[in-house]
């Protein structure tokens, strides 16, 4: 922690040291504060520093309110990967897309940094016992710390937290209190037990360590990007900087706290000249439980609560918000702007699927929100292809539940006992089961482009959404042969090739009845003429415009076909 480091009032303005002990204002008695950091100061000693430091949180040390990090009860939180999201950038035409994998974090959710943090400065104070209430991550990654501080954990919990997730909170030896009823309910009976024994709560988005720890996200994107993008350039007639803001920052969001955190440090940055510019955040919230979605939409700065939400991801389940959506609307506004969307919990598990098809990433629901916000805003138009996203990749999925995978997700396979059969029957049973995963009884599919990245692409669509056996062609010319000798049930063919391109291959299909009938989809980054719309006219099934259509769109289209 930097030397010359206060809290000021958000309510009077008092600026007073900070010690985590004494949670509100000394003058007004306000909860709402702000640490404030000498940035004149640490712009000219910081970067240097961070040169020469891990890539974790507590690099960024001076910028937090914990006097001496005790590695002692460090799990190496912080430092998680940026990962470009190649296929899904290409599916929504967006090359720009990032995943900050925050699952990498030491019990898989962003929400360890502000245990971290929190923890580390509970300790500093001398504070033995503390009170959470949560919806899961939180009293999870609370209780590993606490754990290692020797602090004692009350955690309440709303009973909608999945059962592996409560006894994973118990396994730390935090005292567990389920309660029947919402977050709210559960986050009201933990502050009338906080008060009434005289332990210390948590207070979330209006808590100093909370808010600092979650800024470390901006920190760590800003010198990801640098390093993979480069530097800003300096426009309009500004230096560049030595870090690299992104356009976007998407997270899901509950309480708010990730969001306030993160605009903190963006806003930091620039304060230190590290970046020029700060990202617009899009905060995405479930449908059954968006009270700040419909605030922002009807232009309030009030949160009416959502008595009863209606969602099955209980980590989203904040109803009532409260000041914490009036301080992020606001920081909005007076920032670059940003947009609160709301997703269907539907909508969220397809994105589970697809993330974890086509980006190799296991993400709970929670975390699988932002990502169907995504989708939602660059189909909107609100989010540019051109612009560069971080999407807040928040939790790792534990313990899937079942309602995600729906029924069929595994093939099983019973083998005749070894002792009851000996040898060859044992292996004519084990033929004989293989047999009947064997793939050719799947509809044939043959893709045709003379881009591997688009093959590529396609193939994990249709894998990622059915059974299939997929051919490719590379060329024209391979195209024609693959389809004379494999008759596939579909083709899905790109118009622009060298030599042959798609108008030739279909021409040439038309002249045999073997091939003749088979069904075609275009999928072409060609913007078409009306006479080349008209040589396509009535062979071909349906007409795809590249970067602009979704793998539900692809894949609703192929069912259709095989039907
Ligand atoms: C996985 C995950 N994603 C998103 C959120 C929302 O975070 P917040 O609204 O506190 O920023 C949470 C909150 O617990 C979470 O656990
Ligand atoms: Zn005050």
């Amino acid at each position: 922690m930097a030397s010359n480091f206060t809290v000021e009032c958000m309510d009077c303005g008092h600026q007073a040291p900070f010690f985590a002990g004494t949670p509100s204002c000394p003058q007004c008695g306000s909860f709402w504060r702000e640490a404030r950091y000498d940035y004149a100061e640490l712009s000219k000693t910081l970067l240097p520093l961070l040169q020469r430091r891990p890539f974790d949180l507590w690099r960024y040390r001076e910028l937090l309110p914990v006097r001496s990090p005790n590695p002692d009860l460090s799990l190496g939180e912080g430092g998680t990967p940026l990962i470009r999201a190649t296929n899904l950038g290409m599916m929504l035409g967006c090359p720009n897309i990032f995943i900050k994998d925050e699952r990498q974090g030491p019990t898989a959710s962003f929400k360890d940094r502000q245990a971290a943090v929190s923890v580390a400065s509970l300790k500093e104070a001398g504070i033995q016992e503390y009170v959470i209430a949560s919806t899961g991550n939180v009293a999870i990654s609370y209780s590993a710390y606490a754990a290692r501080a020797s602090i004692k954990l009350w955690a309440f919990l709303t009973s909608l937290v999945p059962a592996a997730k409560m006894r994973e909170v118990a396994i730390y030896g935090t005292q567990v209190i389920k309660i029947t009823g919402s977050y709210d309910q559960a986050k009201q009976v933990a502050s009338r037990f906080a008060t009434q024994k005289g332990i210390q709560q948590d207070l979330g988005a209006r808590s100093i360590p909370c808010i600092e720890a979650m800024k470390t996200i901006s920190f760590e994107i800003a010198e990801q990007l640098a390093t993979l993008l480069g530097p800003e350039p300096g426009t309009n007639g500004k230096e560049p900087t030595p870090l690299h803001a992104p356009d976007w920052y998407i997270q899901a969001v509950s309480g708010g706290m990730g969001p306030i955190g993160v605009m903190k440090g963006f806003s930091e940055l620039q304060q230190l000249g590290w970046t020029s510019s700060s990202p617009r955040i899009a905060a995405i919230q479930a449908e059954g439980c968006a009270p700040m979605v419909h605030a922002w939409k009807q232009g309030r700065d009030t949160a009416a609560p959502v008595q009863s939400p209606h969602t099955l991801i209980a980590t989203l389940a904040t109803g009532d918000p409260g000041r914490t959506y009036t301080v992020l609307r606001q920081k909005m506004l007076d920032a670059s702007g940003g947009a609160f969307e709301s997703v269907s919990d539907e909508e969220a598990y397809r994105a589970m699927h697809f993330v974890a098809k086509m980006e190799g990433l296991s993400v709970e629901p929670a975390a699988a929100v932002a990502f169907a916000g995504l989708v939602k805003l660059v189909r909107a138009g609100v989010i540019k292809p051109s612009e560069t996203v971080v999407v807040n990749c928040t939790g790792h999925t534990m313990a899937i539940e079942s309602n995600v995978l729906g029924d069929g997700w595994s093939r099983d396979i019973v083998l005749p006992s070894s002792t009851a059969v000996a040898g060859e029957a044992i292996e004519e049973g084990l033929l004989a089961a293989l047999s009947k995963v064997a793939t050719d009884r799947f509809p044939r599919i043959l893709i045709v482009d003379d881009n591997a990245d688009v093959r590529r692409l396609i193939r994990r669509i249709l894998q990622s959404q059915g059974d299939y056996t997929l051919y490719e062609a590379t060329n024209g010319r391979e195209a024609v042969e693959m389809a004379q000798k494999e008759r596939p049930n579909l083709i899905i063919l790109d118009l622009m090739m060298p030599e042959m391109d798609g108008f030739a291959v279909m021409e040439r299909l038309q002249t045999s009845s073997e091939t003749a009938e088979i069904p075609v989809i275009i999928v072409t980054a060609k913007e078409l003429t009306q006479a080349e719309k008209e040589r396509l006219k009535g062979h071909i099934q349906k007409l795809m415009q590249k970067g602009d259509f979704m793998s539900d769109d692809l894949s609703d289209e192929v069912r259709a076909l095989l039907r």
